[in-house]
């Protein structure tokens, strides 16, 4: 049965073995199996068509010989009913036994972690994610990348993947001569104890007031940062200094999103590490100098050929090129990187789209090997007049406040709903459900647009918000608690085939999850698992409405309630993956 996990995958397997016992050009035929519109079947392969178009035969011919082959080979016969419909499409109805042999064999967390980490086993993955720049607050655009960027570490690491989490931070800017200078004239130690961020940040607004309009005093910022940068002991030690507070303050609000790092190497940890960056790239040719700065063009990009990606500054000092491109040498050589990926916002794009190109031809002229490099961009969050968000004074949102007011206005939603419920549990279930809410209303809409906050959306109970799918967990869960003992032992010995159009769909999307977990790791999209975690709920609802679940056959019981607890272990784990907790009641 293992080899049946994934099911549209082995069918895609099955089909194109099969097209070419029928004699088509495998060079030329793409299965394409997909899940099915219901009405048809289960699954749909849409090869026939292109490959009937691109060599002028008839499609439905094409589909018909394809057929032949399927129905003669008993993997297939044996476990779905075959049909074709359209110009062409071959459909897989699984049958009733095949569905239910299926929840069975994959039927715990266990049997479902186990056969997924095979899809990506052996493979080691540096996630950058987070990567704020030091000494400031994290507002409500930082978000996004911290819940992407976590969904995507867990999501990898659940196909199999060896993960590694850099927090790439912006940790050597020019902002530290500007925060030194007030540091050393204006800190306020307590504030700096109680809430790092907001402290350093303060200070840096200081100085930077301070050296708008006193040249002396902005003379002495510029000291302070060329005093830093050519390793001035004081200076150092007090940048040291300023990290560490940052980390702690950045600490405190990763802590309450549910989020760790294995590394913190920033831009800095890459100030020694540019030289060879600029030799290799000047010996292999692909950079060169223009007006004192050192370039790279890429004469067959559309756009860089004239837009160069400049990797040292005229004034000989390093930029986020620089950095950059010595970080991808270091992913590889040291962490032996298979893929990067790197969660930013889509302003972005183009220096990143500059970094994979000359990466990949800095790497092949060197005869190393070039690790997959994705760029998981994403859009602005705003307000519905399409603005980003502001505070009401104004500035941006603080993240740490967004956050607790979400918690706060989850506790007036959840403790009007259960008054009954002590005071300590209403307070766990209200910071649950406020960080959940935040982080699902992230992931739900798809990465690459932007998306419109809205507090009433996201807390909503309708709709494909966290709240509606913890709630739907919970109801599973109120089911098994009104249970006999020893009754869930036994659902897999006595359930029988599915037989209500109900229990078909449900088994069918239960089914559908292994596909949704390969298409959100391919495209690294993670709304495509919101999406398919919302429709199951839809198709459990649906289930609920029209089948008693608690019968006295025994049989049929059975397998109804092999249903519900293999949504429950679907929506768990997969809320799990996206980073967020589910709850015993709410
Ligand atoms: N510090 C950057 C920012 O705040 C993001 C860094 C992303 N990672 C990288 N390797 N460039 O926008």
């Amino acid at each position: 049965m293992e080899d049946w996990f994934d099911v549209a995958g082995k069918l895609d397997a099955l089909v194109t073995k099969a097209a070419q016992e029928a004699k088509l050009d495998l060079e030329q035929f793409a299965a394409d199996v997909r899940p099915a519109d219901p009405r048809f079947g289960d699954f749909q392969a849409n090869g026939a068509l292109p490959y009937a178009k691109r060599n002028r035969e008839n499609p439905r011919g094409i589909a018909e010989s394809i057929l032949a082959v399927l129905t003669s080979n008993e993997q297939v016969a044996s476990r779905f009913e075959l049909s074709i419909a359209g110009p062409g499409f071959i459909n897989f109805k699984m049958k009733p036994e095949f569905t239910l042999e299926w929840l069975k064999a994959f039927s715990s967390e266990n049997s479902l972690n186990q056969s997924a980490s095979h899809l990506m086993e052996g493979k080691t993955i540096v996630v950058d994610y987070g990567s704020p720049n030091t000494a400031k607050q994290m507002h409500v655009g930082h978000i996004r990348s911290l819940v992407i960027g976590e969904a995507i570490c867990r999501l990898l690491e659940f196909c199999g993947a060896k993960v590694i989490r850099d927090n790439h931070l912006g940790d050597w800017g020019t902002a530290y001569g500007k925060l030194f200078y007030a540091y050393k004239r204006f800190l306020d130690e307590e504030a700096l104890a109680k809430d790092p961020l907001g402290e350093l940040e303060r200070l840096y607004r200081v100085g930077n007031e301070i050296a708008e309009k006193d040249e002396e005093a902005l003379q002495e910022c510029r000291d302070e940062l060329v005093n830093l940068q050519n390793g001035e002991a004081k200076n150092v030690e007090l940048w040291k200094l300023v990290n560490e507070y940052s980390i702690k303050g950045l600490k405190e609000v990763y802590e309450l999103l549910d989020v760790e790092f294995d590394h913190y190497l920033g831009e800095s940890f890459y100030r020694d590490k540019v030289d060879q960056v600029y030799e290799e790239l000047l010996e292999t040719r692909i950079a060169e100098e223009s007006q004192g700065a050192l370039v790279v063009f890429h004469p067959e990009h559309k756009r860089y050929k004239k837009q160069p990606f400049i990797i040292r500054k005229s004034d000989g000092a390093s930029n986020y090129a620089s950095t950059d491109l010595a970080t991808m040498l270091y992913r590889l050589e040291h962490f032996k990187a298979d893929g990067i990926v790197i969660v930013t916002d889509d302003r972005q794009k183009d220096h990143f789209e500059q970094l994979e190109l000359t990466t990949k031809k800095w790497f092949e002229k060197t005869g190393r090997e070039t690790p997959k490099f994705d760029h998981v961009m994403f859009g602005k969050i705003t307000d519905d007049q399409g603005k980003t968000i502001k505070s009401r004074s104004g500035d941006p949102i603080r993240l740490i406040d967004l956050l607790e007011e979400s918690i706060q206005r989850s506790y007036a939603i959840v403790s009007e709903k259960n008054p009954d419920l002590p005071e300590n549990e209403l307070q766990a279930i209200a910071k649950t459900v406020g960080i959940s809410s935040v982080k699902y209303a992230d992931l739900t809409p798809n990465r690459t647009s932007d998306y419109v906050f809205s507090w009433e959306k996201l807390l909503s109970l309708d709709g494909n918000t966290a709240p509606y799918l913890l709630y739907a967990a919970t109801r599973i869960q109120s089911i098994f608690r009104k249970l006999e003992p020893g009754i869930l032992e036994k659902i897999e010995l006595e359930a029988n085939a599915f037989e209500t159009s109900e229990e078909q769909a449900l088994a069918r999307k239960i089914i559908e999850f292994v596909g949704s977990i390969q298409t959100t790791i391919d495209t690294l999209r993670p709304h495509t698992l919101c999406s398919y975690l919302y429709e199951l709920s839809g198709a459990f609802s649906s289930f609920y409405n029209a089948n008693h679940v608690i019968v006295d056959q025994p049989d049929i019981r059975a397998r109804r309630l092999l249903l519900c607890r293999q949504t429950l272990i679907i929506l768990k784990m997969s809320l799990g993956l996206l980073g967020i907790q589910t709850l015993e009641r709410m």
